[in-house]
């Protein structure tokens, strides 16, 4: 069995993708400080998981802990190493999101998502694991290239999350270049990754304010919340609505196995950079029209002024990621709708 460690493993896209993992026989070290996420992650993976229970805890084990914790980390590695089950690879999604938090807090957030960064490298390095699959954003991108986008578009930030997201790129290219080294690099630029596992039993359950968009919707489709807010009518789209590129969960979980396939194969070092999204954009008025009819519901909505740092039309070309990992997202919007919605019916107060 292949040794994993997944950083920040119970947070959203990271206990989606141990599941995927898990079924395709890893074994996986979990580290996460639980900021953003419950230790309750595990019983859910447990159920869900086809194997015996026996088979679960000989393939999966959740450390709380902080990636900038250098001594944490070291023995980890270590550990693994006196197993005889090495860490063979990294998945990197430990880390701050939030665009907004990030803009009033700049040093935590250079702190947690670079520093954090730099100390899992420093250990990997000490460790020889030096495969490495980044959790990485569109919202590196120019905001005002043209989509599609692709991987080739500038990369320019326009704020605080996304500048430590290109900081931590720069410094996996410096790894990558330093050839004596041998990494091997993948960063997976998300788009907009939505809705839940189709069981409902695992989903999106974010900690304090809620600032995506389908979580909130969730919540006005359950009357926690009287109306959703949309943030301009007036862009210049079809509808005046902005426009994104919503993948399905599970979609962008299998994207991670493919990739983390594709750099355990790699005979040479590397380094890729590959959009992950479904290639296709969605208004905020087009994804409550679908949320509605897939869930015969009402959405009451207001319209709001647009916030400062959005753009109008955001979606991915993702040719490179099709070519390469031999991916291809399979669901669509009405799934990501009925799947996120039976995750908010069945868990309203989410993992709690
Ligand atoms: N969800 C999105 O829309 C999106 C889009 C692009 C990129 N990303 C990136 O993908 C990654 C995962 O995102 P997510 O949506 O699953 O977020 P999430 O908050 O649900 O998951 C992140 C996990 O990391 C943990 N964590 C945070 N700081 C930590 C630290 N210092 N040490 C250990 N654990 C820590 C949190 O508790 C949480 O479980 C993040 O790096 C995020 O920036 C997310």
């Amino acid at each position: 069995m292949r040794s994993i460690l997944v950083t920040g493993g119970a947070g959203f896209i990271g206990s989606h993708t141990c599941l995927e993992l898990l079924k395709n026989g890893y074994y996986l070290i979990v580290i996460d400080s639980y900021i953003n996420s419950s230790p309750k992650i595990v019983q859910r993976l447990n159920s869900l998981f086809s194997g015996s229970r026996q088979s679960f805890k000989e393939q999966f084990k959740l450390i709380k802990g902080d990636i900038r914790d250098k001594i944490l980390l070291e023995s980890i590695f270590k550990d693994a190493i006196n197993n005889k089950m090495p860490i063979e690879a990294v998945i990197h999604f430990a880390g701050l999101k939030s665009v907004e938090e990030s803009v009033f807090n700049p040093s935590l957030y250079w702190e947690v998502n670079v520093g954090g960064s730099i100390t899992l490298l420093r250990i990997m390095e000490q460790y020889n694991c030096r495969n490495i699959v980044f959790s990485s954003s569109a919202t590196i991108y120019n905001c005002n290239c043209k989509s599609p986008l692709s991987e080739e578009c500038e990369i320019k930030p326009i704020n605080t999350y996304g500048q430590t997201k290109a900081a931590v790129e720069n410094l996996l290219f410096s790894l990558y270049k330093n050839k004596r080294m041998d990494w091997r690099i993948i960063n997976l630029r998300y788009f907009n990754p939505v809705g839940a596992h189709s069981s409902g039993m695992i989903g999106e359950d974010p900690r304090g304010e809620i600032n995506n968009l389908f979580p909130y919707l969730n919540r006005v489709a359950s009357g926690a919340i009287k109306e959703l807010r949309i943030f301009g009518n007036n862009w210049p789209t079809l509808d005046g609505t902005g426009v994104r590129d919503y993948i399905h969960i599970m979609d962008l979980a299998n994207a991670h196995y493919l990739a983390l396939k594709y750099l355990l194969k790699k005979k040479n070092s590397g380094f890729l950079s590959l959009n992950i999204g479904t290639g296709k954009g969605t208004s905020v008025l087009e994804l409550i029209k679908t949320y509605e009819e897939v869930n015969s519901c009402k959405i009451p909505f207001i319209f709001v002024d647009r916030r400062p740092g959005d753009v109008a039309i955001s979606f991915a070309k993702n040719n490179l990621a099709t070519s390469t990992l031999g991916w291809k997202p399979k669901r669509d919007l009405s799934d990501i709708c009925r799947d996120g919605w039976k995750w908010e019916k069945l868990n309203p107060n989410g993992y709690t």
